[in-house]
């Protein structure tokens, strides 16, 4: 959950370090800290964004390192900052993960006479790296030996322009160019110096410098082929959730081209039943896979939240995991679980090289362009798309570019369409719908939730009855999705019963009026699967608004990060 990034070569290490901060801040942004190789290590850090860095002296090293944090052991403060270092002031350490068995070591070093100055995890590594009597590689490799849990770090050493890199259980990519090195924990920020990268495993480690990469495993020297980089940095832009909707048609097209090239596994059309799993948006996405592989296929799914997974394998079954990041951690270990057990491997993700694309057994690619606002908007659309498609393939019916098309111009009406009003904000809000567009007001509250920190809770229209509705007066409000036909007239009785009660309706329809105090109309679908793809539009856009008049910043919600990489 933290973003870590070095440079090592001839141009101003601190400028490159950072503006790769700033495209890692999405990782983390509760502190954020830089450590520079010049005549002596010098490290700067700060309880606030990456933007306070802005102050730090120029400098000219030609080596550096920086982090970007969100917090698991200590409080964001600038002693828990990273980079730390040893006891002798010789070594700097950025790391991503989390220790388990920190306490140990801890007491280890307090034996030694060695005073932790932070209450981190993170900071035993520079320390115990300063006690190994060895070349630094070496160093490196025991120390991370005695690490469990994820512990991927970067260490700078003084008097060298060499940056220490070591991977377990938390991404790590590099790329090499002429007389200059770059490391990062994903693509994004290594891509506007380089359109390749190497993307290292877990257990793997080495020494990046001027001259390039030596990379070992288990003590032995390994080679690894880059590969290409498919993402560009996001334009500079005020609000990234408003940029990354309003991309969402041209998103849609890529997902769509995307799919024309991917080979189906040959496993999902025999598959006898289908594990959809993933966490957060990306396991509302999974609740759908699951509802469009049922209808068109027939084939028995089951959506599993991807902290709650726990495989039984089964002859037949194949496993498919959606995660926009490839990186989060829930989903890797469900991830890992099922090909211990030998069950076959699909994931659907965002981004190239990344974890869940390189460890799975095949996998998709979106290509819905970087999405660096932690709300997912646009991945989620793109997920639906995706999963449409491989439902239809699957069914062996083709997908015609029309009907993508129409998708992208009802996106573009449901994009113009405001579903935001004070009365919402006000009132005990609630999300209703039924079968697909139940998924819709799950995902519709929980984005909500996400941006404004206020309550918001999501029902199927036939459950309010059996308790729910007792909250329902003249302080509730209600957003009803309806996006099919054959669930209008339970919507219609649900509003009913709503207004009956005093609460406040506002519907969001694909199939006209239902009776509420407001309509947002969209447009009708010839496909009714692909309407949760606009119907949630208005929902995303509402979340934003709140967002935005309360005053909060909605692509850096507290508490959050993009990328969720601890268990
Ligand atoms: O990168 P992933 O799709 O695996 O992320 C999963 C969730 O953490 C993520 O969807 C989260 O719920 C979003 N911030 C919601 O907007």
């Amino acid at each position: 959950m933290c973003g870590i990034i070095g440079y090592v070569g001839g141009r101003n290490a601190r400028d490159i370090v950072l503006e790769g901060l700033k495209l890692l801040e999405y990782r983390g942004y509760d502190s954020a800290g830089i450590a520079l190789v010049e005549d002596s290590l010098a490290v700067y850090k700060t309880a606030g964004r990456v933007r306070e860095l802005n102050m730090l002296p120029k400098s000219d090293a030609h080596t550096a390192i920086g982090h970007t944090r969100w917090a698991t052991h200590g409080r964001p403060t600038a002693a828990n900052a990273h980079p730390h270092l040893s006891f002798d002031g010789k070594i700097a350490v950025v790391h991503n993960g989390v220790i388990e068995n920190f306490a140990v070591l801890r007491e280890e070093l307090a034996a030694k006479g060695i005073t932790l100055l932070s209450d981190t995890d993170s900071e035993v590594i520079a320390h115990m790296l300063a006690l190994e009597n060895c070349d630094m590689t070496e160093a490196v490799r025991r120390v991370g030996e005695r690490l469990k849990g994820a512990a991927t770090f970067l260490a700078v050493k003084e008097g060298e322009d060499k940056i220490y890199i070591r991977r377990f259980g938390a991404s790590m990519a590099v790329s090499v160019g002429e007389g200059e090195g770059f490391c990062a924990s994903d693509v994004l920020a290594l891509s506007p110096h380089s359109d390749r990268a190497i993307v290292l495993g877990d257990g793997e480690y080495g020494v990046l410098s001027a001259s390039g990469l030596d990379l070992f495993k288990d003590g032995r020297r390994i080679k690894k082929q880059p590969i290409l980089i498919r993402c560009s940095p996001p334009k500079d832009c005020a609000c990234h959730m408003s940029a990354e909707l309003e991309e969402l048609p041209e998103a849609l097209q890529r997902t769509y081209d995307s799919f024309k090239n991917f080979h189906i596994p040959s496993e999902l059309a025999g598959a006898k039943r289908i594990l959809l799993v993933g966490c957060g948006t990306a396991y509302h996405a999974c609740l759908y896979g699951k509802l469009v592989l049922e209808r068109e296929t027939g084939a028995r799914c089951e959506a599993v939240v991807a902290s709650e997974f726990e495989p039984d394998a089964n002859e037949g079954d194949l496993a498919i995991f959606v995660t926009q990041s490839g990186e989060t951690a829930d989903t890797l270990s469900a991830l890992h679980s099922c090909k211990r057990q030998g069950i076959p491997t699909l994931a659907i993700t965002n981004v190239a090289g990344s974890s869940a694309a390189l460890e799975a057994d095949s996998s998709f690619l979106l290509e819905a362009g970087a999405e660096i606002a932690v709300a997912a908007t646009k991945s989620y659309c793109c997920q639906l798309l995706a999963l449409y498609l491989l439902a239809k393939k699957r069914a062996g019916h083709a997908v015609e570019q029309s009907e993508i098309s129409e998708v992208k111009r009802a996106a573009r009406e449901a994009l113009d369409a405001v579903a935001y009003e004070e009365r919402l904000m006000n009132s005990k809000l609630f999300f209703i719908g039924k079968g697909q567009d139940y998924i819709t007001a799950r995902e519709g509250a929980l984005k909500l939730r996400e941006i404004t920190y206020r309550q918001a809770d999501a029902y199927p229209a036939g459950e309010l009855k059996h308790g729910t509705i007792a909250l329902m007066d003249e302080g509730a409000a209600a957003i009803v999705v309806a996006t099919e036909e054959r669930a209008k007239c339970r919507l219609v009785a649900t509003v009913e019963e709503l207004r009956a009660r005093g609460a406040y309706t506002l519907a969001v329809s694909c199939v006209g009026e239902i009776g509420a105090d407001k309509h947002i109309l969209l447009p009708r679908m010839r496909e009714e699967a692909l309407a949760p793809i606009i119907s949630v539009l208005p929902l995303q856009y509402l979340a934003l608004t709140a967002s935005l008049t309360l005053g909060l910043d909605p692509d850096k919600p507290r508490n959050l990060a993009k990328s969720v990489t601890v268990i």
